[in-house]
């Protein structure tokens, strides 16, 4: 008996003594596993006289049922310990302000339309909208692009389906923003000053062309605007955009239907190592289509061509922010590559003005 309850003080003081989990699970094998002190000795019960055996198995369990408590209860606090630690090592102070952390970020084209929306408004242009799915009226025929018309073909379009037996004529996604002037005409009448930025779709595929891109119209209406109003309005617009003071452009005559004269309009600008420079060098770059508005489309529009004269354009967006922000390839502006996005998008909380900086 005394053998046991030496043996018993050794393993109480070594498991109070232990100092982590693997301690422990080495002095339970000690104690009790299937070699064990402990159960060695149980298997020794065998052997015993009958009288014996009762004597020495009920303290035996007991030894065993002592050690397992003790083993327990020691895990126990050991954990509580770590715990207690954990709680010392990792507190946070909930009454800290927060500190914002941006993830997403503006798109480019979502910066630069904000960024001619901005400059527009500085001149008195309000911003008006119309649908991406238009009639074929709306996106042709008002603006004087008549059924046999080879503009039609020429915008690659992408029609609408119609049910079988449906003679109507399938409507269109949009193939560019002048559909929204005759709507603003005919919803506001004339004088009026608006743009219009937004989605417009044709089937185009290359390093230039993505089948979605985004245009924003420009409209101004008055009893006597002329080129001279539209030449200065679009110069004041580089100006500002490309943020320098000598932006030269030039009108180049062209055809467009809905407006008479119509002209074409390049940036001066010179491309050095790859990088592009607005203002200098001996470069032309397209950026817009404009004109003075046709008398035709003022008519479908409800406007007196006899009272009332004005000036349209219409700018490629996507164009617009490869120039600016040195983009080489349009296509990925819409491959929604999230190490794309970091390296070209911009701080969400930026909003741009003329005043606090356009691409600040
Ligand atoms: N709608 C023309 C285009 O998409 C651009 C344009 C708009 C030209 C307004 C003149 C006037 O190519």
């Amino acid at each position: 008996m005394d053998g046991l309850n030496a043996l018993k003080k050794k393993y109480l003081d070594q498991i109070m003594a232990a100092s982590d989990e693997a301690a422990l699970e080495d002095l339970r094998l000690a104690a009790i596993g299937k070699k064990g002190e402990v159960s060695l000795k149980m298997r020794e019960l065998g052997k015993m006289t009958p009288e014996e055996r009762k004597r020495a198995g009920p303290v035996l369990n007991a030894l065993k049922n002592e050690i397992t408590s003790a083993l327990a209860a020691r895990k126990a606090s050991l954990a509580d310990a770590a715990l207690e630690e954990r709680l010392k090592a990792e507190w946070l102070d909930v009454t800290l302000a927060g500190r914002p952390r941006s993830r997403g970020s503006v798109h480019p084209v979502s910066q630069v339309t904000e960024e001619i929306v901005a400059i527009f408004a500085d001149m008195g242009f309000s911003v008006a909208e119309g649908p991406q799915i238009e009639s074929d009226w709306y996106n042709f025929d008002a603006l004087n692009i008549p059924p046999e018309h080879p503009t039609r073909t020429e915008m690659d379009t992408f029609y609408m389906h119609r049910d079988a037996g449906d003679e109507r004529v399938p409507n269109v996604l949009r193939t560019h923003t002048s559909p929204v002037q005759i709507r603003h005409m005919l919803a506001h009448g004339a004088p009026t000053r608006i743009i219009a930025p937004g989605r417009v779709y044709r089937a185009d595929y290359d390093q230039t062309h993505t089948p979605m891109f985004h245009q924003v119209e420009g409209l101004a209406l008055d009893r006597d605007i002329s080129m001279a109003n539209l030449k200065w309005t679009l110069e004041e617009f580089c100006r500002a955009f490309f943020e320098v003071e000598n932006v030269e452009l030039r009108f180049r005559a062209s055809h467009f239907p809905f407006t008479e004269p119509s002209a074409e309009v390049d940036l001066r600008c010179s491309w050095d190592k790859g990088q592009l420079k607005v203002g200098e060098g001996d470069d032309w770059m397209e950026i817009l289509g404009s004109g003075m508005v046709h008398p035709k489309v003022l008519r479908a529009g409800g406007i007196d061509p006899e009272q009332v004269q004005g000036f349209a354009f219409g700018i490629g967006i996507d164009r617009l922010a490869m120039l600016k922000y040195g983009i080489p390839d349009l296509r990925a502006f819409f491959d929604c590559d999230l190490r794309w996005l970091r390296h070209y998008g911009f701080r969400a909380l930026d909003v741009p003005t003329l005043r606090g900086g356009l691409s600040a």
